[in-house]
């Protein structure tokens, strides 16, 4: 079975997005660049951290986007997830993108969200889930190392593919540097992603994406 993931966008109607972010946001200042461009077929609508503080909030703020801590301790993960919920409902947004969001995400914000929560995991998936990708491919000792964008299924870092890159790696890297360059690659990947699911570019049939041409 194929399904659409994101209805057909007229510039007039841009898919609402969420981002979900727990630090730094540079993934998030990728997304609010990009939907500054007047092409652009996605626009965010609200930012949610977990973490007081997260430089994320600075970064929606700045960018004139309403940004809203909602803390996860003391909650269980159901009662945190509603409280984000109540949040993206609020904003009526039909996209959610964890970037940085350092929270395994459940059916609980899924069932309300289906095939609509995107990820971005600084690894060449299926190789090296969960944290730090980065290190992972280095402790492995692999030559390339990389970035995935995907659709996410309730499983950690799995779930239909949307893109990859591929980033070397230098015989002088460490963690730091390798990272530095994955995030170049993930912020060129995952607007492009975003922006082709508002546009309805996207579809998956049994499991795996299939890309609409950009052109049409
Ligand atoms: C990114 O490397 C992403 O792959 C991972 O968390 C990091 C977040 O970075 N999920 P930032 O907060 O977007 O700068």
């Amino acid at each position: 079975m194929s399904t659409s993931i994101a209805r057909l966008c007229t510039p007039a109607s841009r898919l609402r997005v969420a981002v979900l972010a727990s630090g730094s946001g540079s993934n998030l200042q990728a997304l609010l660049d990009t939907s500054m461009n007047d092409d652009c077929a996605f626009v965010v609508v609200v930012v949610v951290v977990n973490v007081a503080g997260a430089f994320a909030l600075d970064r929606a703020s700045s960018a004139g986007v309403e940004a809203v801590c909602v803390p996860h301790k003391g909650l269980d993960r159901a009662a945190h997830e509603q409280q984000i919920l109540d949040v993206l409902a609020a904003h009526d947004v039909e996209l959610v993108v964890l970037a940085g969001y350092m929270r395994v995400v459940t059916s609980t914000l899924l069932a309300r969200f289906p095939r609509a929560v995107v990820n971005v995991h600084p690894a060449l998936l299926p190789a090296f889930p969960g944290l730090h990708g980065a290190k992972q491919a280095l402790d492995h000792g692999c030559r390339v190392a990389g970035c995935t964008v995907h659709l996410v299924d309730g499983g950690v870092d799995t779930g239909p593919i949307l893109a990859q890159a591929a980033v070397p790696i230098l015989c002088d890297d460490d963690e730091a540097s390798l990272q530095r360059r994955i995030q170049v690659e993930e912020h060129r990947l995952l607007p492009r992603c975003v922006d082709d699911i508002a546009a309805g570019r996207v579809v998956v049939r049994d499991g795996r994406v299939r890309l609409l041409d950009r052109s049409s």
